[in-house]
């Protein structure tokens, strides 16, 4: 299959290993309260445009040889869009999610019921304040837990517990960082990409010795959220407007494949914020 990349038209190799995504069509997206920095309830939202970029995101997934599944959007809840903040899965272990906010508090009972419906294995609500994989990331067998602005640490001990899986504390200090993964992502199993900046000195200097060869962003690469992206350990799926980045990881030998979401900016939300990674969990393996 032929996709358009900034640097080429490239033949897509087949996914070096097929990954299975949670999204939600945003049919109800849209900025109507302000709990981040990025939001601005005056600034309209083109939904039409929205549903558009949203769909060129599931549809690049489908080209890259991955699986998308949907969870029907509720009315009411417009970042709900944002489906990856309400859970995260591990071994088919699901991890719900309690939203900091009264705004997308209902949003976790959605997926969470979702997860029940489909198998998962021991769907938990999680009992500390957990924004799911809004700041907690895999990377390889351990979870970088985020902190600072919405998860509550000790949410990061009951992901551990619950997950079976070393979780590592980071500490984020700008509000225009309030997620862990608009700060930091994750490229395979070994490195990530992340702001230095965005962290306390004591996290950053945690990060620079786990990750000595982390691709190192810059405020360019974020402004767009650049590192809220989804890689499958050679395709990047990232903000078409962080073209650094791009330039920067195909030097390192991913593949960089752009999308705009450029609306969803408006809500402080990308790529990432969309796609729920449902890491290996397949219909086939219910238990
Ligand atoms: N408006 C949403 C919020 O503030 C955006 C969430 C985007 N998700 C993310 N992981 N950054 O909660």
């Amino acid at each position: 299959m032929t996709m358009t990349s900034r640097f080429r038209t490239v033949e897509t190799q087949p996914a070096r290993s097929k990954r299975e995504y949670l999204m939600c069509a945003p049919t109800y997206f849209d900025v109507v309260y302000a709990i981040n920095d990025w939001m601005d309830p005056t600034v309209p939202v083109d939904r039409v445009l929205a549903q558009r970029q949203w769909q060129s995101l599931v549809d690049t997934y489908r080209q890259l040889g991955h699986v998308v599944h949907l969870i029907n959007p509720a009315p009411g809840l417009p970042d709900m869009v944002f489906v990856a903040d309400s859970g995260l899965v591990v071994d088919g272990v699901a991890l719900g999610a309690r939203y900091r906010t009264k705004e997308r508090g209902p949003e976790a009972d959605h997926v969470l019921r979702w997860f029940e419906d489909n198998g998962f294995r021991r769907p938990l609500r999680p009992r500390y304040v957990n924004e799911g994989g809004g700041d907690l990331l895999l990377v390889g067998e351990t979870i970088l837990a985020g902190t600072g602005f919405r998860t509550d640490e000790r949410a990061h001990t009951e992901a551990e517990v619950h997950l079976g899986r070393r979780a590592v504390t980071l500490r984020l200090i700008d509000p225009r960082y309030y997620h862990l993964n608009t700060a930091l992502g994750v490229l395979d199993d070994n490195t990530i990409a992340y702001l230095p900046e965005a962290f306390d000195q004591r996290s950053a200097a945690l990060l620079r010795s786990m990750f000595p060869d982390a691709v190192v962003a810059t405020e360019d690469d974020t402004r767009s959220l650049g590192l809220n992206l989804v890689s499958d350990g050679h395709h990047v799926v990232l903000s078409a407007q962080a073209t650094g980045l791009a330039d920067r990881l195909h030097d390192r030998g991913y593949d960089p494949v752009p999308v705009d979401m450029s609306e969803f900016a408006k809500s402080g939300g990308g790529i990432r914020c969309c796609t729920l990674d449902l890491n290996g969990w397949s219909r086939g393996v219910r238990s």
